[in-house]
């Protein structure tokens, strides 16, 4: 085999914490680390995007903007990542073209330089204007693919779909495998035929939540995978990322060495060991996300998915209820046409399922998002969608078959108007029209004149909440 360097993206300053410590790593917690990080020679750091532009805002007091700037700031040298949901942007809902091409376009002047786009149904309609804007401002282009294991999604599935992505203009293809459902001889598989198929490299991204994450890189490697996304191992493995330290040993000296040094390696975890054992103390690192955990490989349902699904029977005190709605899930997804289960599909299954089995009669009640689902809001489902659930659920009503944002007018410049006084950049319009409430209360107390008072008002607010 010939020499093929593996070339590693880390995770630590995103999805690691994101996925281990609920967003809550500070900016001064990273800043002692990233002139070390930017020297290490990683492709990209993933460092923004996903759940950290609302966690700034709403838990940190941090202007998610002005983090972009200070990252980029200390790590001129090295290529910044960030996750985007296609049309949702970092939010919820679908916005407007405009407002599209206006983040993209702020993302990418204050530092971003690869976006990794996605859509949690798969659907390249609401992946299309993020990879055009992305494009068009000089991003790198990284389009998504959301893994998932269904009767509709094989082999031939993603494929079609990543060769589709590369002529939409995809600069590098990712496998987005946000629930660690891609086992080892399925990654192997799924990545040569991949490579077989598309010229633009093959980025693979995992978690370690079913305790195959190793191994699913190690095949992917032999597979000739090119780029791959580790964390550093203070916040490694567990619903996080496999480690970077692990990969990078198991790789020494083969041909698909990484060229990053450990020593360096474990010079700047020790860092982030010290913020681990602080957020430990703190409270926003729970031990438990490092368990392995084997029901995500019977169920096929994401481990995010299943603490919420306990959480909401808890509410409803009904965990006795616990494997019926377990079971159910399957069902509803299958009426549903079998999409990801991937923010926000997860939550609409999950609370779906739910419902029919405490209501006692499947789909007697019927959540205003399954609904949204059924309607076609959220864009094309992968399978075909049970016509009696639809009916029931949305009667006679038009189903939207187009493009869900051909349906939006432009609504930046009625974002602007909102925001008013409150935004002093269009940045800060952006911040406002994604997170409206959030926006609004961190923006109005990052501008007042800072004295003891707002300091005091702020930590008071935040403790009632
Ligand atoms: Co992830």
């Amino acid at each position: 085999m010939e020499k093929k360097k593996l070339y590693i993206t880390d995770t630590i300053l995103r999805d690691a914490h994101q996925s281990q410590a609920a967003t809550r790593m500070r900016i001064e917690d990273m800043i002692p680390a990233l002139e070390k990080l930017d020297k290490m020679g990683y492709w990209s750091l993933e460092c923004w995007g996903g759940a950290t532009f609302d966690a700034c805002m709403r838990f940190l007091n941090e202007d998610p903007w002005e983090r972009l700037r200070t990252l980029k700031k200390h790590m001129p040298n090295t290529k910044l990542q960030m996750l985007l949901r296609g049309q949702n942007l970092l939010g919820y809902k679908h916005y407007a073209d405009d407002v599209v091409d206006a983040f993209v376009k702020k993302s990418i002047e204050n530092g971003i330089d690869v976006i990794r786009i996605f859509d949690a149904l798969n659907d390249t309609r609401n992946m299309e204007q993020a990879m055009k804007s992305c494009k068009k401002y000089g991003g790198i282009c990284e389009a998504a693919i959301s893994y998932t294991v269904s009767p509709v999604h094989n082999e031939e599935y993603f494929v079609k779909l990543a060769m589709k992505l590369e002529k939409m203009g995809a600069d590098v293809i990712c496998i987005k495998d946000m629930a660690n459902l891609l086992l080892p001889y399925a990654a192997y598989s799924l990545v040569k035929k991949l490579k077989e198929n598309v010229k633009v490299p093959i980025h693979l991204h995992t978690h370690n939540t079913t305790g195959t994450g190793d191994m699913t890189y190690l095949m992917a490697v032999e597979a000739g995978v090119d780029i791959v996304d580790t964390a550093l191992s203070p916040f490694a493995n567990g619903t996080a990322q496999p480690s970077t330290e692990a990969l990078v040993a198991t790789l020494d000296g083969t041909d698909r060495d990484t060229g990053l040094d450990l020593n360096k390696l474990s010079e700047v975890a020790a860092h982030f060991r010290e913020v681990a054992n602080k957020m430990k103390a703190e409270g926003t690192l729970d031990p438990k996300v490092l368990n392995v955990d084997t029901k995500t490989l019977i169920y096929q349902v994401p481990g995010g998915m299943l603490s919420n699904l306990i959480s909401q029977l808890k509410q409803a005190n009904a965990e006795d209820k616990y494997y019926d709605v377990l079971a159910e899930i399957p069902n509803v997804r299958k009426d549903f046409g079998y999409p990801p289960l991937v923010t926000p599909t997860s939550q609409i299954v999950g609370t779906q399922a739910v419902f029919n089995i405490l209501a006692g009669e499947r789909y007697k009640m019927i959540t205003k998002e399954s609904k949204g689902v059924l309607r076609g809001e959220y864009g094309q489902v992968p399978g075909t969608v049970n016509e009696e659930v639809r009916k029931k659920a949305i009667g006679n009503d038009t189903v939207i078959t187009c493009r869900p944002a051909d349906l939006l007018e432009p609504e930046l410049e009625k974002y602007k108007l909102e925001a008013g006084d409150l935004a002093k950049s269009e940045e800060d319009v952006l911040s406002f029209a994604l997170f409206p409430q959030v926006a609004a209360k961190f923006l109005a107390l990052r501008n007042a004149p800072k004295n003891e008072d707002t300091v005091r008002t702020l930590i008071v607010e935040d403790l009632s909440i």
